[in-house]
């Protein structure tokens, strides 16, 4: 199958499995798991941090983090559009007791600085404390831009508020922007990293930040349930990508552009963007449904609905994209 639903329906590759069969592995909750320890130092250090800490997904690492900076009835500002917010269940109210104060993104997915700014609440018992500044890099594929993230920083600093960066795809972000991973997490007091998404790997999310904030999240993480015992044998997949699906990004890259060159060719549909490995793009309502089968029936996964979201990653080839796009193709001429 052809599967564009997600970056994060890539299989571990055999090399990659490999790799896991041959980790060194420990109690990790012990803190005897070398190959997790070495995941942790080496990202943290590529990050510029103090310290890492090792989580079964990226869900759990925003949350545990969002805790370590927030207490009970304090407020973090994020994006409308931002994972944490929205599409993670309410954790940080639900589990953290922390309120969300969301934010409408502007178009290029940044929180535009004055309404960050007017969002800040006074010091002042009727309101939630503001505590933290939550971004996220790449958000819908898109790069935040570098002056932005170094303003939006600076000013939640100046204000007194801690700032978190859901770096799910940072990486993605660091080969398309030609910028470096410590670049992109300067000024976040803390970041979460995916491997199971562009980096194609099963499992497993870092958090990086300070040695004091660190010890904070492992605490939360404990409580969470996310504390795992040999867990260098996931560890090791994630050093395997580190290692080998970074560089190769950039073909995910230039193959959603590929895809969106294809779709655009077609009158019926409407490519809304293209950034990193996504592309968003419009359909008829009435062809949603019956498309979607059509492109199942001849190999091809996707979510087709009027906004469609289409996702390339390491088992997507510039030749299955043009298998998509041709079976887009016949779809509207039959
Ligand atoms: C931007 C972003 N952040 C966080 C997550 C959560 O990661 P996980 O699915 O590992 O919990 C995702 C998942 O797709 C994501 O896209």
């Amino acid at each position: 199958m052809i599967d564009l639903r997600s970056d994060t329906v890539t299989r571990p590759s055999p090399a990659m499995l490999a790799a896991m069969t041959r980790a060194e592995t420990g109690d990790d909750v012990w803190g005897d798991d070398p190959t997790v320890l070495r995941l942790q130092a080496r990202l943290a250090e590529e990050a510029g941090k103090e310290a890492g800490l090792f989580f079964p997904s990226g869900t759990q690492s925003n949350l545990a983090a969002l805790m370590a900076h927030c207490g009970r009835g304090d407020e973090y500002i994020v994006g409308q559009l931002a994972h944490t917010y929205k599409y993670e269940g309410g954790g940080a109210a639900v589990l953290g007791s922390i309120q969300p104060q969301p934010l409408d993104n502007a178009e290029d997915g940044s929180i535009p600085l004055e309404r960050i700014a007017a969002a800040i609440k006074p010091l002042d018992d009727h309101f939630a404390r503001t505590r933290l500044l939550a971004l996220e890099n790449t958000i819908g594929g898109k790069v935040l831009p570098a002056a932005y993230v170094a303003e939006a920083t600076q000013l939640a600093r100046a204000r007194g508020l801690a700032t978190h960066l859901d770096g799910a795809r940072v990486f993605n972000a660091a080969v398309a922007s030609s910028q470096s991973l410590k670049a992109l997490t300067e000024g976040f007091d803390s970041v979460s990293i995916c491997f199971s998404k562009g980096l194609g790997a099963p499992v497993g999310s870092v958090l990086v930040g300070s040695r004091a904030l660190i010890d904070s999240a492992h605490r939360w993480r404990k409580v969470l349930g996310g504390g795992m015992r040999q867990a260098g044998v996931l560890a090791a997949a994630c050093l395997y990508a580190l290692d080998h699906n970074v560089a190769r990004l950039a073909d995910d890259h230039a193959n959603a552009a590929r895809l969106a060159a294809g779709l655009v060719q077609i009158d019926q549909v409407k490519v809304s963007s293209q950034a990193t490995n996504m592309v968003f793009a419009q359909f008829p309502q009435a062809d949603c449904a019956p498309l979607e089968a059509w492109l199942k029936e001849r190999g091809i996964l996707t979510q087709m609905l009027y906004a469609s979201r289409f996702v390339t990653h390491l088992d997507v080839s510039a030749a299955d994209i043009d298998t998509f796009v041709a079976a887009v193709k016949s779809y509207f001429a039959r």
